[in-house]
C-alpha cells in the first residue's frame, strides 16, 4: 500500500493539526527536496553517451512501491545489461518478484521510447542466460540479467507521441470523481496505445462490474493492513519527511506540514503507523478505503500464462497504456491487493478472477483504477548513477 501526502492530509484535516501548521507559518515547510524530483528534468546537456540518456528516462517508470529495482551494466561499449537489484526486493507482497519483473517492462519501454527519439533502435533481448521458473521465490530472479540491450542508430526508426507524455506520467493515488466514468474516447485511446497482441485488456467503464471489483478491491486492501507482516513491508519503505527523503528517493514519500507536525509530535513513526487505534494507522487506513470506494472505472491486463518475459512484457504494455492515460487526462492508479500471491489473499483472488471472467490459462498482471482527479506531484527517484554497476 501506498500512502500520498495530499490523501493523507485530507484524512487528518479534522484533527486541527493542520490548521496549526498553517497558523504558525510552517505552511511551505517540509517540502519535497529538490534533489529527490530533480531525475525528472531528464538527462543533463553533459549526457553524451546515448545509453546514459536512455536510462534518464527509464528511471522514471511506474514500478512496485517505488522500489526503483533496476541495476544497469555499462561496461560493455554499446550495449546495456540490466538486472534487478537483489536488495530491492519485496518478499512478503511480491513472494516470487513477478511484480519487480513488471518494473522491468515498464522501465524498458521506456527507454525504448527514448531511444527512438534520438533516432535508436533497440534490440532487446529478454533473459539472455535463461529465466527462472515463475513459481520460484523473488531472489531467483537476481543474479542473471533481465535484459541485454543493443542500441543501433537506425534512420528508419520511427518516433511515438508517448514520449512526450513520460515527465508528466503518475499513479494517482486520488479519490476519483465519480460522475465521470472513464468516457468511451479515452478508452478508445487506451486500446489504441496497447500494442501487444499477446497481452488481453480489458476495462469496466462504468455499471454493476465496477461495484463489485470496489468491494474486492476494499477487501484486500483491509485485508493486506490487518496482516502485520505485510504491513510492515509496506511501512519500511515509508520515507517520513523531506530530510528522509533526501538521504533515500525511493518508496512511499509523506512529507509536508501535517507531516512535519505528526513526526515532531511523534505520532508519525513506522511503530505507530503499523499499530491499530493509532491515528496513524487509521489515517493511513482511511486514505486508502477513501480512494478506493472513489472509483468509476477498472481496466487489467492478462497475460497467457506467467512466464517471466510474459511478466516484463506486461509492464510495457502496462506503461504504454499509463502513458496514453496522461495525454488524454485520464488517471490511472494500480491496485495490486487482489493479485498477490501469498495465502491470505487466495480465497479473495479466486473471486476477482471469476468475476473477471478470466481463463484459467491467463494470468491477471495489473488491475488499475481509472477516472478523473488531478494530477499529483511527482514521486522521488535516485540519480542515474545510483543504478549503475560499478
Ligand atoms: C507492478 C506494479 C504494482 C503496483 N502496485 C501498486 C499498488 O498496489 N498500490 C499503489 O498505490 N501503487 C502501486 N503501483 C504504483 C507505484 O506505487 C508507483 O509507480 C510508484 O510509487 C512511483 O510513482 P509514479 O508512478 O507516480 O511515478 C504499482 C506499480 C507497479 C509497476
Amino acid at each position: 500500500m501506498a500512502i500520498s501526502r495530499r490523501g493523507f492530509l485530507r484524512t487528518l484535516g479534522g484533527t486541527g493539526l493542520v490548521l496549526a501548521a498553517g497558523t504558525v507559518g510552517l505552511a511551505r515547510c517540509d517540502q519535497m527536496p529538490e534533489s529527490a524530483i530533480a531525475p525528472w528534468d531528464g538527462p543533463g546537456s553533459d549526457v553524451t553517451d546515448i545509453r546514459e540518456w536512455t536510462l534518464s528516462y527509464a528511471l522514471l517508470a511506474p514500478n512496485p512501491h517505488n522500489i526503483q529495482p533496476w541495476l544497469a551494466d555499462l561496461r560493455t561499449p554499446g550495449e546495456i545489461m540490466l538486472y534487478v537489484d537483489p536488495e530491492r526486493l519485496l518478499p512478503e507482497t511480491d513472494p516470487y518478484g513477478r511484480q519487480i519483473l513488471i518494473g522491468h517492462g515498464t522501465f524498458l519501454e521506456l527507454l525504448d521510447l527514448a531511444a527512438r527519439e534520438r533516432g535508436y533502435r533497440t534490440e532487446i533481448a529478454l533473459f539472455p542466460e535463461g529465466a527462472a521458473p515463475s513459481d520460484a521465490a523473488a531472489d531467483s530472479i537476481t543474479g542473471a540479467p533481465v535484459a541485454r540491450i543493443a542500441l543501433i542508430e537506425d534512420p528508419s526508426v520511427q518516433r511515438s507521441p508517448l514520449f512526450g507524455a513520460i515527465f508528466e506520467r503518475r499513479s494517482c493515488k486520488e479519490p476519483y470523481d465519480m460522475a465521470r466514468p472513464l468516457s468511451a474516447p479515452h478508452e478508445a485511446a487506451l486500446k489504441t496505445a496497447h500494442i501487444d497482441p499477446e497481452i488481453a485488456f480489458t476495462t469496466v467503464r462504468t455499471g454493476r462490474q465496477t461495484e463489485t471489483l470496489m468491494a474486492l478491491t476494499r477487501d484486500a486492501i483491509t485485508m493486506e493492513m490487518e496482516t502485520p507482516r505485510l504491513l510492515r513491508e509496506s511501512l519500511e519503505l515509508g520515507r517520513i519527511g523531506a530530510d528522509q527523503i533526501a538521504a533515500n528517493p525511493d518508496g512511499i514519500d509523506l512529507h509536508g506540514p501535517m507531516f512535519w507536525w505528526l513526526n515532531t509530535l511523534g505520532l508519525m513513526t513506522i511503530e505507530k503507523a503499523a499499530t491499530p487505534g493509532t491515528l496513524a494507522y487509521q489515517g493511513g487506513m482511511d486514505y486508502a478505503l477513501g480512494w478506493a470506494n472513489a472509483t468509476p472505472s477498472f481496466g487489467w491486463i492478462a497475460t497467457e500464462g506467467n512466464a517471466r518475459a510474459a511478466q516484463v512484457q506486461a509492464g510495457r504494455a502496462y506503461v504504454r497504456i499509463n502513458l496514453a492515460a496522461t495525454l488524454e487526462g485520464v488517471s490511472m492508479h494500480p491496485v495490486s491487493q487482489l493479485l498477490q500471491e501469498y495465502e491470505e489473499m487466495t480465497e479473495l483472488q479466486a473471486r476477482f478472477l471469476e468475476e473477471t471472467a478470466t481463463p484459467p490459462s491467463q494470468t491477471v498482471q495489473m488491475l488499475f483504477r481509472l477516472g478523473y482527479a488531478e494530477a499529483p506531484p511527482r514521486s522521488p527517484r535516485r540519480p542515474l548513477d545510483a543504478l549503475l554497476r560499478a
